[in-house]
């Protein structure tokens, strides 16, 4: 049997760090209410000269120095991103120009927050059907640049950043299932308003609109359902699971996948207090830290879940 196994990870997070007291200055919100609804109490902004490609650039050399090897050594780059630099090239081929590797396959994947659940499963997918032996894959997202910082339903949940990690193939497990779902019957609760035609013609700026109470439900609901699944698919208990790496959106989300786990808190990995929602780095930068800070141990059984605009959601079983 042939899987895919994390050998290394990084990450990064742009210097400049906005509270939320700092945000009350220029909108109707307070530091209480954004932590009693969210438990966000700060997130990391880009400036001007960071985009997706550079934070993941900095994400990608951590990842494969931890894992020991050189760019040289990858046969394909997969970025989860929908913040990407431009239209085309991918962010991606920008990614791989900056590592200065030539000709291996590499390409965006947009899944909005579920991006690396999706782009987590085509990288094991491609080393299980041996058409690779070393994957990069990164989550990266400057979402301040979709936001309406006018808009205090939406500017006080997000924040921008970068993970990373590498593949390789390898007789011992590895990730041992990767679950997928989408439906775009609800595509009107979270999105940009902009096609390539009105962005041409500026009908609206490109920021985000969210329905939250709505996407709130719905993300519990969907994620509880994928749990059940992941396990069913591997025949385990909850008791299995050592870790849960859940999509960092909102604490409130979070704790009630824990309790459907019914898994203490002690064993779920929470950055959302310190990064904010980075869309689809936020599961890959959190696992970065459960791993650096030594919180997860070789063997122990993770489970991580993501869920987004489209909507797109995913889960992956892992034993690390
Ligand atoms: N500060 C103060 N008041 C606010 C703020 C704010 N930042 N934002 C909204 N309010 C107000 C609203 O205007 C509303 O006021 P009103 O009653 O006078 O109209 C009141 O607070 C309640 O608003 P609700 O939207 O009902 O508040 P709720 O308890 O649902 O919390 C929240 C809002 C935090 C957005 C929640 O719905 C949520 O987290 N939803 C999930 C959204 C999410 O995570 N999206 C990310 C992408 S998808 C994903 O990653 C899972």
């Amino acid at each position: 049997m042939r899987y895919a196994r994390i050998i290394g990870t990084g990450s990064y997070l742009p210097a400049k760090i906005v509270t939320n007291n700092e945000l009350a200055k220029t909108i109707d919100t307070s530091d209480e209410w954004v932590v009693e609804r969210t438990g966000i109490k700060q997130r990391h902004i880009a400036n001007s000269d960071e985009t997706s490609a550079t934070l993941a650039e900095l994400a990608s050399k951590e990842a494969l120095a931890a894992a020991g090897i050189t760019a040289n050594d990858i046969d394909l780059i997969v970025v989860a991103t929908s913040t990407p630099d431009k239209i085309f090239p991918s962010t991606a081929c920008i990614l791989q120009q900056c590592l200065g590797v030539n000709t291996i396959p590499a390409f965006d994947v947009n899944a909005a927050c579920a991006g690396f659940s999706y782009a987590l499963s085509i990288a094991d997918q491609f080393i299980r059907s041996q058409q690779a032996k070393q994957v990069l894959v990164v989550g990266s997202e400057v979402m301040s640049r979709i936001i309406d910082w006018q808009d205090r339903n939406t500017c006080v949940l997000f924040g921008d950043g970068a993970g990373a990690i590498v593949l390789t193939a390898d007789s011992q497990p590895g990730i041992l299932s990767t679950h997928l779902h989408a439906d775009g019957s609800h595509g009107d609760l979270l999105y940009t308003p902009n096609t390539l035609e009105n962005t041409r013609y500026a009908a609206e700026p490109p920021y985000m609109r969210m329905s939250g109470r709505e996407v709130f439900k719905l993300a519990v609901e969907s994620l509880g359902n994928i749990v059940d699944e992941t396990l069913a698919a591997n025949k385990l208990q909850k008791t299995d699971i050592n870790w849960l790496i859940p999509h960092q959106a909102n604490l409130r989300i979070i704790k009630a996948i824990a309790k459907k786990l019914a898994i203490p808190m002690e064993r779920v990995a929470v950055t959302v207090d310190k990064h904010g929602n980075t869309s689809s780095a936020s599961v890959p930068l959190t696992l970065d830290w459960v791993i650096r800070t030594g919180q997860v141990k070789p063997g122990d059984m993770i489970l991580m879940e993501s869920f987004g605009g489209g909507f797109a959601w995913g889960s992956a079983l892992v034993k690390y």
